[in-house]
């Protein structure tokens, strides 16, 4: 989803003042191959969280040689029963592949159909673009999942957190008329993220 790029690469300097879509390059003669190489996803990440749940993100913030090429990839971590709730990202399509464990994938589309499936190890999903996912560890054990983004900053809105712990919050009112439930329902919900 991406431009396309101008150069062969452009290693992002994450510290420059400049603002534009995207980072400018570093130097070319200060470029060595440490800049196109990651071991972030190599390490398990810490599901120790009441929703079983760990993401290491291998995005432009985190391997600045993603810069203008369009891609990026997750490490996604679920413990037992572990979810990955149910969240978008504004920029790109997702290819989610199993690497371990069995995992319950399912998007939702604009007309309302529920697509899923449970995949095993090598298998793979799709998730069109934008469009709310989730992923759900129904296995036995933990499960590793990586997750591949044609875009080298995809954005996550995650559903719940969006609604419920924004800063400063959407009113109470909004989401008791949304939901069409009483604050008592809202609040508890909302004790949750706080
Ligand atoms: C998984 O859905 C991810 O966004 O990494
Ligand atoms: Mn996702």
């Amino acid at each position: 989803a991406d431009p396309d790029p101008l150069q062969n690469f452009c290693v992002a300097d994450l510290n420059a003042t400049v603002s534009l879509n995207g980072f400018p390059c570093k130097p070319v003669s200060e470029v060595t191959a440490d800049d196109f190489f990651f071991d972030g996803l190599s390490k398990e990440g810490n599901t120790d969280n009441p929703f079983g749940f760990g993401v290491t993100q291998g995005n432009v913030l985190s391997f600045p040689g993603l810069n203008t090429l369009g891609l990026s990839m997750n490490r996604v971590d679920l413990a037992r029963g572990g979810i990955n709730a149910p969240h978008s990202h504004p920029r790109a399509s997702e290819s989610v592949v199993v690497i371990k464990g069995e995992v319950l994938v399912g998007f939702v589309s604009t007309s309302n159909v529920y697509y899923y499936k449970v995949l095993t190890e090598g298998e793979m999903f799709i998730i069109p673009r934008g469009l709310v996912h989730f992923q759900y560890n129904v296995g036995h054990s933990k499960a590793i999942l990586l997750t591949a983004f044609n875009s080298q900053l995809p954005g996550a809105v995650i559903v719940s957190q969006t609604l419920f712990a924004s800063n400063p919050p959407v009113p109470v009112e909004i989401l008791t008329k949304t939901f069409q439930v009483d604050d008592g329902v809202i609040n508890s919900i909302k004790s949750k993220f706080a």
